[in-house]
């Protein structure tokens, strides 16, 4: 099948471009290369379809577009055909600050809309049935996600108050008793709460896929990653996830620096693990006419301090130091239960935290 890949050259989109090709398929990558992902460059000039020499575009034999996702004419040209889409170009991460707010909205809200918008065009124009379409959405959606409260039971608490933070209280109260809560796991069915402007906008883009599939009678399914890791993570800017920061820290001899207390939990799932998640929702499309949301995590609940010892420990560096700093906009803990991918999709991670990590700092 014939699969438009936005954002196949970024580090989750490498992978599954990867896959989706090995797997048999005919895949287009779409990326604008951006400069706050992939580094500066020189002005590109040429066919904008011609595989080139640029830093970060995809290997040879992989036909490329280079162009943003918030340019209509090029994606028309690139999505028409297509029996798939897997869109990933988003601008990721917590942000550097408000002043990124309408920078998100453009590149993840806008980019999803002109892409449905072509995606449903190109398929009239051709009278063809619309591509399957693959979102990659976030954990962050679901916000602080699930709590319980040992006198109040099953609870959603508020975001974290500045004061609570700067005491070093990290864990979220009871809004009935004030009480620290215990984390458990999300499902798909838990509500949207997203706590930043990314992750308003990755709840935002789902629903845009909700009204698109309603509308043109078609399959989309929403992909809700966990925190992603691997070979390729982007170093050294705002936008990279924690694991790729200590790694760049130890590497320097310097101790990775970890905020809050240490005890934040996150799932952090292996880039490969993701692709093939990618792979089985392009090949498995769901109900037509609405979204179908997964989550996509290893299954292994880890904590944030955690993760930064065992690098510190592979690369020799010195341990870790607890800043006891804060984000606004950050949850403490991220853990969602990705057995309804199981149970749909036959899709279960395979890479082990230890052995994930050790491959990252090789
Ligand atoms: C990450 C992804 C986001 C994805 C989400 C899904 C990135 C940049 N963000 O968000 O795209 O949708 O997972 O769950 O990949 N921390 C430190 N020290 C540091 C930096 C961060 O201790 O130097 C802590 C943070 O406070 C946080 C945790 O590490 O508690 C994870 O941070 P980060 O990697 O930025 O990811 P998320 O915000 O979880």
């Amino acid at each position: 099948m014939r699969i438009l890949v936005t954002g196949g050259a970024g580090f989750i989109g490498t992978a599954t471009t990867r896959v989706l090709a090995s797997a048999g398929h005919d895949v287009v990558v779409l990326d604008s290369l951006r400069e706050d992902v992939h580094g500066p460059r020189e002005p590109v000039s040429g066919p904008a379809d011609a595989p080139g020499d640029l830093p970060g575009a995809p290997p040879e034999g992989i036909p490329f577009v280079h162009a943003d996702v918030r340019d209509a004419e090029e994606v028309r040209r690139a999505v028409a055909g297509c029996g798939a889409v897997v869109h990933l170009a988003a601008k990721v991460g917590l942000g550097v600050g408000i002043g990124d707010i309408d920078d998100y909205v453009s590149s993840n809200d806008y980019g999803t809309a002109v892409l449905l918008r072509a995606a449903a065009d190109t398929a009239a124009e051709r009278s063809a049935a619309p591509p399957h379409l693959v979102y990659a959405s976030s954990m962050t959606v679901y916000g602080e996600g699930s709590y319980t409260c040992a006198e109040h039971g099953a609870t959603r608490p508020r975001p974290r108050a500045e004061p609570d933070l700067e005491a070093g209280i990290f864990d979220p109260r009871c809004p009935s008793c004030g009480h620290v809560l215990r984390p458990g796991l999300v499902d798909e069915g838990a509500p949207f709460d997203p706590r930043n402007v990314y992750a308003a906008t990755k709840a935002h883009g789902e629903r845009l896929l909700g009204a698109w599939a309603r509308a043109t009678r078609s399959t989309a399914t929403a992909l809700r990653f966990h925190n992603v890791y691997g070979p390729g993570m982007p170093r050294d800017t705002p936008y990279a996830g924690v694991a790729s920061i200590f790694r760049s820290e130890a590497e320097h001899g310097r101790p990775p620096k970890v905020f809050e207390d240490g005890g934040q939990r996150r799932d952090l799932v292996h880039t490969d693990d993701v692709a093939r998640a990618v792979l089985a929702s392009v090949e498995q499309p769901q109900e037509v006419g609405e979204v179908t949301p997964f989550n996509v995590g290893s299954g292994t609940v880890t904590t944030i301090g955690r993760v930064a010892h065992r690098i510190s420990t592979l690369l020799d560096a010195p341990t870790p130091v607890v800043t006891g700093q804060w984000r606004a906009g950050d949850v403490r803990h991220v853990t969602a239960s990705s057995d309804r991918a199981r149970r749909a999709l036959g899709w279960s991670a395979r890479v082990g935290l230890d052995e994930g990590l050790a491959q990252l700092v090789r």
